[in-house]
């Protein structure tokens, strides 16, 4: 039976398997979705790094496997890890990724899998693909959506006549979802200023460096604008969401530490129009650059799977995307509402280092038009406050340990 507020009829019979390929223990997403789920009282499971991670002392967490990974693996040892994991769970779950690399791999190995876990009808190779800088360049192409000019380098030769040519600053990415982990040209995304920093950033790499070069949107002329939906196996589109990213970490080429949800019809149906003519189901996460020299908004990053910001958006009956993949992999309705505006989320230990980056700078008109929304937080929870400790004290230790020893402190003052 439905619980009032919980947002919809849940088979609490099917457990929810949060899947993850790589190690990044302080994911506030991962957590997000375990408090959402649990709180419907489905039964969530998660993989983690280890036994003291923020989602491993949810209350809201039902059980942990624990299976540290680094994405350089072997794709079907890996593959062969996911089985055991839902082997282990010992009934068929909803699996839902965090990451493009476990997205990838529940695609691809969907027919393996299916024993296990319960997983949207997408075309297997499509989430690698979309994940795929490179892949995600060469279907705005063929589809005509908009994005920012790029150049997609196969040779040093290549890189020294985009330097030669292009205009700067340009932008720097990792051609592929496994190339960001297995051997990464850039740590993340990299803004660069001139043809040489471009050419002395490129002189580490391999000769054929799997990186997309790109055209820079200035930020006076640009919003950031994020999508989140999901999609059903008719790839129609079962709950969306739009908002504005205000800040990001690192600062203007990251995460999102701080948005607001800002509804955007048009933004709402060119994702759902592409979606559908891709024939995607299951979640997404898009970024948008919204260019106002065009008036035109331009798809930067397609993430065919959970966005770590997602609780941010949620509808007037309580809908996320995370409830509406489970309603819908276990046959129920997803109930249709219009999005909550004005609600803003914070990423308490990723916001402070942004707030002092963006300090000096003109903030977005959002940020003055939401500041009176209302706020959530991503790690804390009066009802669940053990990860908020827990990721505070692994920060602190993270930070600790790139501080200059003492020793050699003393010895500089000297
Ligand atoms: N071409 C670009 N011009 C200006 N800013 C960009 C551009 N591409 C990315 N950014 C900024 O960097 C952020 C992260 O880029 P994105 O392509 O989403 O990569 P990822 O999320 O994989 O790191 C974007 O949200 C945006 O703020
Ligand atoms: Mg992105």
């Amino acid at each position: 039976m439905a619980r009032a507020s919980d947002g919809g009829d849940f088979d609490r019979h099917v457990p929810v398997v949060m899947v993850k390929v790589g190690r990044y223990p302080l994911h506030h997403g991962t957590l997000g979705a375990i408090r959402s789920l649990g709180r419907a009282g489905i039964p969530v499971y998660a993989i983690t790094e280890d036994r003291f991670t923020p989602a491993a002392v949810s209350r809201y967490l039902q059980g942990h496997v624990i299976w540290p990974t680094t994405g350089k693996e072997k794709e079907e040892c890996l593959a062969e890890g996911l089985a055991e994991v839902g082997r282990r769970i010992g009934r068929r779950s909803v699996a839902i990724a965090t990451d493009d690399e476990a997205a990838v791999l529940l695609a691809e190995y969907r027919s393996d899998l299916a024993e296990w876990f319960l997983l949207p009808s997408v075309s297997p190779a499509l989430p690698r693909s979309l994940a795929s800088k490179r892949g995600l360049h060469e279907i705005c192409e063929r589809f005509g959506v908009t994005a920012p000019r790029a150049c997609l380098p196969s040779s040093m030769d290549d890189i020294r006549a985009f330097a030669d040519q292009a205009t700067f600053p340009a932008v720097v990415k990792n051609g592929d979802p496994w190339a960001r982990l297995r051997a990464p040209a850039v740590l993340s995304t990299t803004v660069v200023a001139s043809g040489d920093d471009l050419l002395s950033l490129a002189a580490s790499w391999p000769s054929e460096a799997n990186v997309i070069l790109q055209e820079y949107i200035p930020r006076a002329d640009a919003e950031d604008w994020i999508f989140h939906g999901y999609f059903d196996g008719a790839s129609s589109c079962l709950a969306g969401f739009t908002g504005v990213k205000l800040r990001s970490w690192p600062p203007h080429a990251g995460v999102t530490t701080y948005g607001c949800t800002v509804s955007n019809a048009s933004l709402a149906a060119q994702s759902s129009a592409l979606c559908k003519l891709l024939g995607y189901s299951g979640i997404v996460d898009l970024d948008w650059r919204f260019d106002r020299r065009d008036g035109k908004y331009k798809l930067l990053d397609f993430n065919p799977r959970l966005g770590a910001q997602f609780r941010l958006f949620e509808n007037e009956a309580g809908i996320d995307v995370v409830r509406a993949a489970h309603l819908d992999l276990t046959d129920r309705k997803v109930p249709c509402a219009p999005q909550v505006d004005n609600r803003r989320l914070i990423v308490e230990n990723l916001d402070a280092p942004a707030r002092l980056a963006y300090r000096r700078q003109d903030q977005c008109s959002w940020a003055a038009d939401t500041a009176r929304g209302k706020k959530a937080f991503a790690w804390m929870g009066c009802d669940d406050p053990l990860p908020f400790f827990v990721m505070g004290v692994r920060s602190a230790w993270h930070v600790a340990r790139r501080l200059p020893p003492v020793a050699r402190l003393r010895e500089r003052s000297r």
